[in-house]
């Protein structure tokens, strides 16, 4: 096992930044400490650390100096030109500037004014410092955001990096400014949100305590912290992954939501454009919704017809570039979080899996508002739309379980003895899946 989990390279003055192993801590800190009064005599299992490391990973690079890092302190400096290495003392204080990952208390300073210049919250702030209670103190250095960053390799993809990390593409375009999906090898990636939940270990933990209580994996919560092996240790704060790819995206059952995401290249088989009436005439993919689905609407839509319900079709499958668009626009227009609502994230949108339509009638104008709930014609899809295997997807009153308000007209097939279940139990996807996965699991 490497001593080090990662670099990062200052080009200006070829100086190399490495970070050591945090389960080497406390090892590394005492022989550290040891080596000290024997730094005139030979290099220190550090210094070989660092050339191991160098040669194996850098071996072309010219470097003039290192800095050896332990998450956010500075434990010992280097300068290849000189004979011996000027070690540092190991105080929390000694933080690396342009890592901006410490902050130094001002007067006036209050642990809320500090999480709004950082775009974080106090609970994050209380939590990654270890505090107690809300005082702190001018001089204070407080860590603000995490230091871990994520060097991208040969063969890396966002969507690799996001499966690895437990993210999202769109919230790794979001975090680094990225407009499209192009990366490249050396790119420094930041892969933990401000925001992202943390959680301080406890005695008696395990990484697999941990991920359970968090509905998480052991993987992402390794990779998101920076973990070599399973050891853990009590105080130490971990970041909680709180995003996943979606594994079975062809699945009737699968569940997209602002959890569970798409990647940006899933385009689902067998599409066709059902025979049922739509707002418009032209051809355009927003008519496509794969073969199983398409089948059951145009039944779903012949009975209507029967009982002369006045159904249309809006828009099913979207692209993750159009679905980009849409909620780009949205943005635009009300903001990130008024139009996370109503808007999905692009791979965050179950139009983007063929199984989802919004549906619409000439009572509401065609269009999409909440009184088609209230119409004839929103009441009769409700009813009806669980007998052809689809539901009412964001119900009311379940919004704080979908993640969005109530959508009267946007149905989604599940296949009917789900959509009968969940109808009838009167609960959302997301209650029906962690139902069926515990029953699965029985
Ligand atoms: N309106 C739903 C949430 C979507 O954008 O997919
Ligand atoms: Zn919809």
């Amino acid at each position: 096992m490497s001593m080090f989990i990662g670099h990062k390279l200052i080009q200006e003055d070829s100086t190399l930044v490495l970070y050591l192993e945090p389960q080497l801590t406390e090892f590394a800190l005492d022989f550290l400490r040891k080596n000290e009064s024997e730094k005139n005599k030979k290099r220190t299992s550090l210094e070989n650390g660092i050339y191991e490391y160098i040669s194996k990973n850098l071996p072309d690079l010219k470097i003039g100096a290192a800095k050896v890092m332990l998450g956010s302190m500075l434990v010992a400096s280097f300068s290849f030109g000189q004979a011996m290495p000027s070690y540092a003392q190991a105080d929390m204080n000694l933080h690396q500037s342009q890592m901006n990952t410490s902050y130094s208390v001002k007067s006036g300073d209050t642990l809320y004014s500090i999480s709004q210049k950082f775009d974080t919250t106090v609970s994050h702030l209380k939590k990654l410092n270890h505090l107690y209670s809300d005082m702190i103190y001018v001089g204070q250095s407080l860590k603000v955001v995490s230091d871990q960053l994520y060097n991208v390799k040969y063969g890396d993809t966002l969507y690799t990096i996001s499966k690895k990390f437990g993210t999202s593409i769109s919230h790794l375009k979001q975090l680094n400014n990225l407009s499209g999906n192009m990366i490249y090898a050396g790119q420094q990636l930041k892969v933990i949100d401000p925001h992202q939940k943390i959680y301080v270990v406890k005695y008696g933990d395990t990484l697999y305590k941990i991920a359970f209580m968090y509905d998480t994996q052991i993987l992402p919560l390794k990779t998101i912290n920076f973990l070599v092996g399973d050891m853990i240790y009590a105080g130490q704060t971990l970041y909680i992954p709180d995003h996943y790819m979606v594994s079975d995206p062809k699945s009737f059952l699968v569940l997209v939501n602002k959890k569970y995401s798409l990647s940006s290249n899933y385009v689902p088989p067998n599409m066709v454009v059902p025979n049922i009436p739509f707002t418009f005439n032209e051809y355009h993919q927003k008519k496509l919704l794969r073969k199983e689905a398409a089948s059951a609407l145009e039944r779903l839509f012949n009975k209507a017809d029967q009982e002369d319900i006045k159904l249309f079709g809006l828009s099913g499958y979207r692209s993750y570039e159009r679905q980009d668009a849409i909620f780009t626009s949205n943005v635009q227009k009300k903001g990130l979080k008024a139009a996370n609502q109503f808007s999905a994230k692009p791979g965050e949108s179950e139009h983007q899996t063929g199984l989802a339509i919004d549906v619409t009638s000439p009572s509401v104008n065609y269009g999409l508002s909440q009184a088609f709930g209230d119409t004839k014609e929103g009441k009769w899809l409700k009813e009806n739309a669980p007998n052809f295997g689809f539901i009412i997807r964001y119900q009311k009153g379940k919004e704080s379980i979908t993640g969005y308000q109530y959508e009267p007209w946007h149905i989604r097939y599940v296949g009917i003895e789900a959509s009968k279940e969940i109808a009838q139990r009167n609960i959302a996807l997301e209650e029906y899946i962690s139902n069926f996965f515990s029953f699965q699991a029985l």
